[in-house]
């Protein structure tokens, strides 16, 4: 608004919050002190959008971000690893693309059963992980690259980008990852943290699987941002190949596991666990928790989709450690399957890549939006209360 000239767009966002405020004054002359508080709600809730957060429509964040990546990622109605078959470079799956395809395989073999005769009205969505209140068991998978492997060469930063991730967990009320891309130098890796930083608390960052000591660097600078976690992604040693020189990358042995462990008060997350083996070694190490995750099928080709491996996972760790689980989520259902499936919360990679870069944190914000919006409803159609209580009966 300049000059006196009120754009439609204006004038809608500033009628949102007064007549949100209008009702609030109404209902507290009626005396009604829950329709005030609900009414004081919706005002501040429009206040966030006259401020920026979430006025973006997912067809329009997917719009631009088609125009932005095509023809790295062409923006599929369903994301689902078969158009970009074997792009790695890219936002494919690794080869045949079979691992990737799994993903969502594996959960299409799930249904769920619907019931309606019960008293959930208003199923519950937050979660607590590690000690950071969520307003859904839903984050941002850990995903960077942006010229790699989105083709955006100077279209958007991988800053800007990781600020579009970050910053829209944010507005959703959630937590959103920082990536270690392998190549960045300490330095880039440390201007990324400063995204960490800014958002105190609700922000976290991966290690690539390094040397040990580039790690323990790595986790003293995450210590100083205030994030409630770190994660590394054990399972892009397979990338040894191509690490620039002077850069490594490798598998871990458990001691190494054990001493990463050791070597801070940060909650240590395991990503990339696909076997109850090495969940339970994960646990025995001193890891907090796990992400059960074949990376997007980007690493190995020929993996199980990660719903297939879950449950045997969850049996064998659940309550002991946290466990996240990623691959093919698309859906608030999706969401609720690998909840009853025994996951305590997701990630979710590449819907979210599509929200950052058509329509950075608010585009973001929008995807995860919807996303908690689909959960509410399959929640409420079968019978679920709660997100930390769900159960694997819900399943068909
Ligand atoms: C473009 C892209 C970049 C990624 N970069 C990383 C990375 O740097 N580190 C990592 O642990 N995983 C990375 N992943 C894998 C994701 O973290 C995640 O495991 C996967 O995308 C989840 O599957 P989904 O995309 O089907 O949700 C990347 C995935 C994509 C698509």
């Amino acid at each position: 608004m300049e000059g006196g000239n009120v754009t439609r767009r204006d004038f809608i966002k500033t009628a949102a919050v007064v007549g949100a405020s209008v009702l609030a004054v109404q209902a507290v002359g009626r005396g009604e002190a829950r329709a005030a508080e609900e009414a004081k709600t919706a005002a501040k809730a429009a206040t966030a959008t006259a401020a920026g957060g979430g006025t973006k429509k997912v067809a329009d964040v997917l719009k631009v971000a088609r125009e932005k990546m095509y023809p790295r990622c062409r923006v599929c109605p369903e994301c689902d690893g078969v158009a970009c078959s074997g792009e790695v470079p890219g936002m494919g799956g690794l080869d045949s693309g079979r691992a990737f395809r799994n993903n969502l395989q594996a959960l299409a073999k799930y249904d769920l059963k619907m019931r309606t005769f019960h008293d959930v009205k208003k199923p519950d969505t937050s979660v607590t992980i590690f000690g950071a209140k969520l307003s859904m068991p839903i984050l941002s998978g850990i995903t960077g690259g942006v010229t790699y492997n989105m083709g955006l060469g100077g279209k958007v930063g991988e800053d800007e980008y990781a600020e579009g991730i970050i910053g829209g967990c944010v507005l959703a009320g959630t937590i959103g990852f920082a990536a270690d891309g392998i190549g960045d130098p300490l330095a880039t890796y440390e201007t990324r943290l400063k995204t960490v930083a800014k958002y105190k608390g609700r922000a976290v960052a991966q290690i690539k699987p390094r040397s040990q000591a580039d790690i323990i660097q790595r986790i003293r600078l995450i210590e100083a941002t205030g994030a409630p976690f770190f994660a590394i992604d054990i399972d892009s040693a397979g990338r040894a190949a191509r690490a620039l020189p002077g850069q490594t990358v490798e598998p871990k042995t458990l001691e190494q596991l054990r001493e990463i462990a050791r070597s801070t008060k940060l909650p240590f997350v395991v990503k990339g666990v696909m076997t109850p083996e090495e969940a339970v070694a994960a646990y025995k190490v001193g890891a907090a928790g796990i992400v059960v995750s074949n990376h997007g099928g980007r690493v190995l080709d020929h993996t199980p989709g990660t719903a297939q491996v879950l449950p045997a996972i969850a049996d064998k760790v659940k309550g002991k450690m946290t466990i996240f689980v990623d691959g093919g989520i698309r859906y608030g259902a999706d969401v609720l399957k690998m909840l009853a499936l025994g996951a305590d919360a997701v990630l979710v990679g590449r819907p979210l890549v599509r929200g950052s870069v058509g329509g950075g944190a608010e585009g973001v914000a929008a995807i995860l939006k919807k996303m908690q919006d689909e959960l509410v409803v399959a929640m409420t159609l079968t019978g679920t209360a709660d997100v930390k209580k769900v159960s694997r009966d819900i399943l068909a």
